[in-house]
């Protein structure tokens, strides 16, 4: 070894050179601000959690349907599957504005689920009489898993159709629809 020649530098020579030990205090400094954020949002700075909203039972047609899509001040999303409404609002993040579901918010969903497409028309009836047997059985497989998943608001009711009448009556919802 030549005296120009620096001795290899140690690990621990490397780890506490002045650049080394700042970019220490920096990762610390920010590991710090992350676990402080994450424990913040859990304890009392959290805004409580909206309350439940009411449920709603009703029946609706095509056009009432419509105001349903999430951009309402109450900000609920109801969706129709082979004439059966269901409240979707839990699954906001699917069918609310922005939502990669959005198209099917406030609309009559069958022929979209049906067909594997993520579209909705505004007729106002569509009796999806033309889909074939797959696609029939694979709207009734979303509509099954509908059932299991959301709550039931009512049916959706073809041109000319009365609404139901339904009580507050929590029993009433075991009603087959
Ligand atoms: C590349 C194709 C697709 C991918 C990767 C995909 C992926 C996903 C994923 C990851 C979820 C979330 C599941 C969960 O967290 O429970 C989801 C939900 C959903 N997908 Fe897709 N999807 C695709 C195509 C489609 C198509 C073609 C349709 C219907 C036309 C569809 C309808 C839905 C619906 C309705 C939900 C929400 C179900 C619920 O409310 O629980 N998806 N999809």
């Amino acid at each position: 070894m030549t005296s120009t020649e620096e001795a290899p530098s140690s690990f621990w020579d490397e780890l506490t050179s002045p650049l080394n030990l700042v970019l220490v205090a920096v990762i610390l400094y920010l590991v710090y601000k992350i676990l402080r954020s994450h424990f913040e949002s859990e304890d009392t700075t959290a805004a409580p959690p909206p309350p439940p909203m009411k449920k709603l039972r009703k029946d609706l047609t095509t056009a009432e349907l419509k105001k349903y899509d999430g951009t309402g001040s109450d900000g609920r999303v109801l969706l129709a599957v082979n004439g059966v409404i269901f409240d979707v609002t839990r699954g906001k993040r699917f069918y609310g504005p922005g939502g990669p579901y959005s198209a099917f918010a406030g609309k009559d969903a069958t022929r979209g689920l049906a067909t594997g497409s993520v579209s909705a028309d505004d007729k106002e009836w569509d009796d999806v009489s033309d889909l074939n047997a797959d696609e029939i059985s694979s709207a009734k497989e979303w509509e099954e898993q509908f059932r299991e998943k959301y709550d039931i608001v009512g049916r959706l009711l073809k041109p000319g159709e009365t609404p139901n009448k339904y009580s507050d009556d929590e029993t009433e919802d075991k009603k087959e629809l």
